[in-house]
């Protein structure tokens, strides 16, 4: 229903400035009645991290930051959902104007800095919904003024981790000064370190993801996929938004906005690096594809570098709601046409091609 009405919403969203027209859905989603989405081809089915993910298509973080629409979200026929980013106290962010539509680019500038209603006000949302269907998982960060950014974390971990299937380590915003600075190779192992010392600790076992930033060399990520794998982490999530302004944009008033670009221009750097990371930890570490999914094609090339599930978040904004489902029948189709049941062979299978650009 909500998909049909997408084309006559979007010129009316567009003619506003993104964030409010990102308010206004937001708003809309929440005043949708509860709906069950459509059972998925058992085909599309996912066991990761103890649980049945009914099909591999998520929700990318930043979306719902607040946790305010995780149940309308699922309801649209994601296979999960990660809410937040989510910070111990509540902060504004930056200051508006902060996100851009590179409309023709298909792509999205923000700069948003991890605005945030703080742990308590997240926490006590899900931990309202316990108990209903669907796969949600939380993105955690620090506070920008905090003096200690790993506690910043660790209190994340410890207050949600009862209420969340996964946790994911976001230390690959782009919009918080310093806070790449993680991804160095000391801190993030002392980081990791005491995350799943706080998960273990809670009683409660989500799994624990990391989400880097495509930004990073080849030699960072060797230093990362190594913290990785020494620290038992669950899952990695490739990738957050770039900083790079490929040559390829067009809309150049826009793209010397400050901020992380997302959407279609992220795609080949994003893939490029999931490839090289499977090629690194293999089935080691479950990976999550994520940077310019706008339709089944690019969904099935993820796949092929080596995620296990998906997230998307920019198509969205052009495509509408109705993109999920149109990927989800691509990813079928495709099965089919190779006589396959599952995705399972089919991840990772090209990434040595990939990674060389292929
Ligand atoms: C407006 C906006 C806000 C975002 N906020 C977060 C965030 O809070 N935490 C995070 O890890 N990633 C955040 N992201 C990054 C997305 O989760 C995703 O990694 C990135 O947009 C690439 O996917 P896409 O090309 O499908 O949008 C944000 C992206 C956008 C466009």
């Amino acid at each position: 229903m909500i998909e049909a009405l997408f084309p006559l919403a979007r010129p009316i969203l567009h003619g506003l400035d993104a964030e409010t027209a990102h308010d206004l859905t937001l708003r809309g989603l929440s005043l949708l009645p509860p709906r069950s989405p459509a059972p998925d081809d058992s085909a599309l089915a996912v066991e990761l991290f103890g649980r049945r993910f009914p099909n591999p298509v998520g929700l990318a973080a930043g979306f719902d930051k607040g946790a305010r629409v995780a149940d309308a979200l699922l309801g649209l026929g994601f296979g999960f959902v990660e809410v937040g980013g989510v910070v111990p106290l509540p902060q504004p962010g930056n200051p508006r104007p902060r996100v851009f539509r590179l409309t023709r680019d298909r792509a999205v500038i923000n700069r948003f800095g991890l605005n945030s209603e703080g742990l308590d006000a997240v926490a006590d949302r899900l931990k309202a919904r316990a108990g209903r269907p669907g796969i949600v998982g939380v993105n955690i960060g620090a506070n920008k003024e905090s003096t200690d950014r790993l506690a910043d974390y660790v209190a994340c971990t410890a207050r949600l981790a009862p209420h969340a299937a996964f946790l994911t380590v976001n230390v690959s915003s782009p919009n918080t000064p310093g806070l790449r600075d993680l991804q160095g190779e000391a801190f993030l192992d002392d980081l990791l370190a005491r995350v799943i010392a706080a998960r273990d600790a809670s009683g409660a076992r989500p799994a624990v993801l990391l989400k880097i930033a495509p930004d990073i060399s080849l030699d960072g990520l060797d230093a990362m996929t190594s913290t990785a794998l020494r620290r038992g982490i669950d899952g990695l999530v490739v990738s957050n938004t770039t900083i790079a302004r490929p040559a390829s944009l067009t809309e150049t008033a826009l793209a010397g906005e400050t901020g992380g670009l997302s959407g279609r221009p992220l795609f080949t750097a994003s893939t490029g690096l999931l490839a090289e990371t499977f090629l690194r930890v293999g089935d080691r570490i479950p990976l999550i594809g994520v940077g310019g999914i706008d339709s089944a094609e690019t969904a099935w090339t993820k796949l092929r570098a080596g995620a296990r599930l998906l997230q998307l978040y920019s198509a969205l904004v052009y495509e509408g709601p109705g993109l999920v489902g149109t990927i989800k029948r691509g990813l079928v189709d495709r099965l089919r046409a190779e006589g396959l049941s599952s995705l399972a062979p089919v991840v990772g299978r090209d990434a040595a091609d990939i990674a060389r650009g292929g």
